[in-house]
């Protein structure tokens, strides 16, 4: 099981899978929030919101994360497809939408780990 120590790890993992897995002859990928985990400061991701996003019934900015809590991570919860906004049937449905492969289990497990382990830098 891969082991994320610092953000930067962190960075590289997502965008490594991202590239990996596009799926031939998709669409261009047209996200609101864009690679927000390639281009935010440590800061701006452990305790900002993610970009060009609002929770479609309160209107509120969407936490990425939550230091220490994965499974209340919006992070986390879109990539496996889970809760209100990012299960079925939800507004936003499971993280990456589009013409992308979802992350394995194990892939998110891994980032699930680092926020468990309260967001090393
Ligand atoms: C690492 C985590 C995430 C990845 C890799 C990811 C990836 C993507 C991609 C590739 C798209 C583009 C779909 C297309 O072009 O058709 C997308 C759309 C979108 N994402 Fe994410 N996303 C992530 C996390 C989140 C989170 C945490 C939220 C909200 C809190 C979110 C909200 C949305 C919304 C609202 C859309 C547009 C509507 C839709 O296509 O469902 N995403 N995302």
């Amino acid at each position: 099981m891969t082991k994320l120590n610092h953000f930067s790890e962190i960075q590289a993992f997502i965008e490594k899978i991202m590239a990996d897995n596009i799926i031939p002859g998709a669409p261009p990928l047209n996200s609101p929030h864009k690679a927000f985990w390639a281009t935010l400061s440590y800061d701006a991701f452990c305790n900002g919101t993610v970009p060009g996003v609002k929770d479609p019934v309160t209107g509120n900015s969407l936490p990425i994360l939550k230091k220490g809590d994965s499974k209340s991570s919006n992070i986390i919860m879109a990539l496996r497809g889970e809760g209100p906004l990012f299960g079925p049937g939800g507004p936003f449905g499971q993280m990456p939408a589009g013409g992308v492969t979802k992350f394995t289990i194990e892939q998110v497990q891994a980032i699930a780990d680092w926020i468990d382990a309260g967001c090393p830098q």
